[in-house]
Formats: structure tokens, sequence, C-alpha cells
């Protein structure tokens, strides 16, 4: 493979809303679920490049909460498409020292497709290279929402005082906490759309529109996003004197 010049810092945790699976099959005549199909095969070429990489978080929407409500033969076949998915990847996942998470209202999944699920992340779990989150039955205001929840009943039951809460103990109560907040957001398929993903993670997230479908992000499309990261100035809200950029690059082969 030819030296290409990356950022440097890349970002460490990169999100992806995969869009466009049903467009990208339509246009060509195929039925919505082949777009499906054929973004798994992105997927798992992302999700190799990311480790090479060396990036520490990758975080996939692949299902959100509003999902549900498609047709029933298109949610029983992407919920089967994930079944096979973490079966088949496995080895793959090991030998790339990837660990897998996943965030979401997961006892929502069908028993089959959680079972591999636990499997997976049970097998991954020592893993200590990219950690891929997959965001299942997702959705921010219900991560929020059920967050909430379990702060209410520790403030009822007198584990918490609501005097103490600030942004760090409100964080403990989300999906997973560990992971730090994405740095980047990627989004295929041309919408502007945040779409209820990780409401609370990518409030100082830099948002990147890919034209092409989620099938047809392949490694060079990622290369391409990464060069993007590598020209924002990151402030944070702070002067332009007092906020860093990242503008170096360096080679990776
Ligand atoms: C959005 O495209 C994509 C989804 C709702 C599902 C994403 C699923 C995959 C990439 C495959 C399965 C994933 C794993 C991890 C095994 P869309 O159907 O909304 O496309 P459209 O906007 O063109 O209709």
């Amino acid at each position: 493979m030819q030296a290409t010049d990356f950022p440097d810092p890349l970002p460490q945790h990169v999100a992806i809303i995969m869009d466009g699976n049903g467009r990208w099959a339509t246009e060509r005549g195929m039925s919505r679920v082949r777009g499906h199909v054929a973004g798994v095969q992105s997927v798992r070429e992302i999700t190799t490049e990311c480790a090479r990489l060396h990036l520490g978080s990758l975080t996939l929407y692949a299902f959100s909460v509003e999902n549900w409500k498609r047709p029933s033969t298109e949610v029983r076949y992407l919920m089967r498409l994930l079944r096979v998915f973490l079966r088949r990847e496995r080895t793959t996942l090991m030998k790339n020292d990837v660990r897998l998470r996943c965030i979401g209202r997961l006892d929502d999944l069908p028993a089959g497709a959680l079972k591999e699920l636990r499997r997976t992340e049970r097998m991954t779990a020592g893993n200590t290279g990219l950690v891929l989150r997959l965001a299942l039955s997702y959705g921010g205001r219900s991560e929020i929402s059920d967050g909430l929840k379990a702060f209410g009943l520790d403030v009822a039951q007198g584990k918490v005082d609501p005097k103490d809460v600030d942004e760090e103990t409100l964080r403990a109560y989300l999906y997973d906490s560990e992971t730090p907040d994405p740095d980047f957001i990627i989004r295929t398929a041309g919408e502007m759309r945040l779409s209820n993903f990780l409401l609370w993670q990518l409030s100082y997230a830099e948002l990147y529109v890919a034209q092409v479908c989620w099938p047809e992000f392949k490694k060079e499309a990622l290369w391409k996003a990464l060069a993007a990261f590598g020209e924002r100035h990151r402030k944070f809200g702070l002067s332009p004197e007092q906020g860093g950029a990242c503008k170096s690059s360096r080679s990776i082969s």
C-alpha cells in the first residue's frame, strides 16, 4: 500500500452515521436489504482500517430506536445480518485486537442477536486496540432519559445528593461512560442531520458529511475524511489565540 499523509493527531474517537444503504440499492435496481448487505462490507473495511491506524474508538450507528418502525421484513433482515456479522467477524476482531462494546436498549434485540453480541463482547474483552462500539436500538434522547431514570432511583435511595450533580455525575449514567467522547463525526449520503445520535457526547465533535452512500464508503473515503479533520481548528469555545489547531501530518503506509 502507498504511504499516505494523515493528520497528526488523528481523531481518537470517530463516530459514523452509516446512511444511504437503501438509496444505494434502489439506484441499482436492487431491494433495500441488498444495500444493508453491501453496508456490512464497509463496516468490515472501516473497522479494520481504524484498527490499523490505531484509533482509540469507532462508534457505528447500526440501528436506531426509530428503526424498529421500519417494515418488519427489513427489521428482521437487519437483525439476522447483525447476528451473522458477529458470528463471522469474531476471528478478525481477535486478529486485529479489536474490543466490541454495544450501546443502546440492548434488551430490545432478539434473543439470538443479543446472545451473539454478549458472546463477542466477552471474547474480545481482553483486547487492547480499537474499541468498536455498535449503537443498537439506540437513541440519544432515550439514552438521556434512561440515565435520568437511573439517577432518580439513586436519589430516591439516598445514594446521590442532587446538590452535588455536575456534568461528570450525569455522564456516569449514560450507556458507556468509559469511552471518551467522539472528536469526529462522519455522516454518509449527504444528509446534514444528527438523527438522535450521541446527543450528549457530540458536543465538541467536528462534523463531516460524505456525499457517498455507506456501501461506497471505503478506506479511501475514510482517509479523505481524516484529512479534512486535520484541516479543522478546534477551539472548544476559546479565543483563536488560546485555541489549538491540528495541522501537522504523519505518514502511515
Ligand atoms: C441507514 O441506511 C442504515 C441503517 C438503518 C442500518 C445500518 C446497517 C448496516 C450498515 C448493516 C448492518 C450492520 C452491522 C453492524 C452488521 P438507510 O436504510 O436509512 O438508507 P436510506 O436513507 O438510503 O434509505
